[in-house]
């Protein structure tokens, strides 16, 4: 990929990228809806990832290139405020980011930026994240900050995302995608932004069948959920949907907004109970608590579909009590995940292919990852 990146590079450019960063993609094994109520999450990085190379440039432009967007290309200027493109809008990402960097104090030079990856699009595996890391240590490096503070670099990620795309996320795809521990799954306390290991027990897979249903123009959707958590955390006198740890009687509260806390204060403590699951190696206790959270996203919070539903039924009743399987990331559609013995996988495999079509009528793709490093400089 590097070799292709710096292929890309020299065409665009006509000179060598000076650095290259580099950010994986994500996926959330459980803690869903969770990051934006203060709660808990626990996902690993994948090894799909989305490389950036640099150049410094002696006026205050930006010109950036996308390899994976047939070479589209668009350029910006650091010298008014920066605003998020029509025209251009897969680079709003990087103009956002470049905008929190100046917020952030930094002294940013222009730059020649070159993007490739190799993340599925609309997989709900966070390319965006990546893209937003991958490009904000790349251009803090130019500006001389070779060890940029990962979590500074993820709160600028998220701000991009709420400035600059409209999606009020919350903080798990940028921190995991900036920290991750290769190996490991994280289990984020999104309050405090603690980050613990959770290593994987020797011989766990972790599968990722995206279901084809492409994610997309569900900003509003999700930030309906947001505003439906915050309005039952008012109603209950709690600054976050975090600080219960039982659902309370409704007290006249909106059922939908009920419904939606209860998805949130069970899948807080659903996620702290599978990373001790996942320590001590109790797999059938790890399905459990996936097979749960499923439901409680289906039920309460109404953020599946009845396609990926079947997928997920289809891949719990091949892995039984060996693991799990659940909708990971934002919901109305993307991927289903599955924590499974390594040994397991093909039979898996062969069971979705047998069972699941996408939408086209065609196989979906499947991938089997072990949870890699979080975003570095190359
Ligand atoms: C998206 C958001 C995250 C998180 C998940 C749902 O991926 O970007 O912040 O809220 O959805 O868990």
């Amino acid at each position: 990929m590097i070799d292709a990146l710096t292929a890309l590079f020299r065409q665009s450019f006509g000179a060598a990228p000076e650095l290259a960063a580099r950010a994986p993609g994500r996926v959330n094994l459980i803690g869903e809806h969770t990051d934006y109520n203060d709660g808990f999450v626990l996902p690993c990085a994948i090894s799909r990832q989305t490389m950036v190379a640099a150049r410094r440039r002696d006026d205050r432009q930006v010109r950036i290139v996308a390899g994976d967007l047939g070479g589209a290309t668009t350029a910006f200027s650091l010298a008014h405020p920066i605003e998020p493109s029509g025209d251009a809008p897969w680079s709003n990402y990087v103009r956002g980011v470049a905008d929190g960097l100046i917020d952030a104090g930094l002294d940013l030079s222009g730059a020649d930026l070159a993007i490739i990856g190799d993340m599925p699009q609309g997989a709900g595996l966070s390319s965006s994240a990546a893209l937003e890391n991958a490009a904000g240590l790349a251009l803090a490096a130019l500006a001389g900050e070779w060890g940029f503070d990962r979590t500074r670099l993820a709160l600028i990620g998220q701000r991009a995302e709420h400035r600059f795309a409209g999606c009020q996320c919350g903080i798990m795809d940028q921190l995991v995608s900036a920290r991750a521990v290769a190996g490991a799954a994280l289990l984020i306390d999104c309050r405090s932004m603690k980050c613990t290991a959770v290593p994987l027990p020797d011989g766990l897979a972790v599968m990722i069948v995206h279901s084809g249903i492409e994610r997309g123009l569900v900003d509003g959707e999700y930030n309906l959920r947001r505003q439906q958590c915050e309005a039952a955390a008012r109603h209950f006198g709690v600054a976050a949907l975090r600080d219960l740890s039982v659902l309370p009687e409704p007290g006249g509260l909106d059922p939908v907004a009920y419904a939606r806390a209860r998805h949130v204060v069970g899948e807080n403590a659903r996620t702290v109970a599978a990373a001790e699951a996942l320590r001590a190696g109790d797999l059938a206790r790890l399905g459990e608590l996936m097979a749960q959270s499923h439901a409680a996203m289906r039920d309460d919070f109404a953020i599946t579909l009845p396609p990926i539903d079947d997928l997920v039924a289809l891949l719990q009743d091949t892995i039984g009590s060996h693991g799990g399987a659940r909708m990971t990331g934002g919901g109305f559609g993307g991927a289903v995940v599955a924590l499974l013995p390594a040994e397991e996988v093909e039979r898996a495999r062969a069971a979705v292919l047998a069972g699941y079509r996408t939408p086209a009528g065609r196989a979906p793709l499947i991938m089997v990852e072990a949870p890699a490093a979080g975003a570095n400089l190359i």
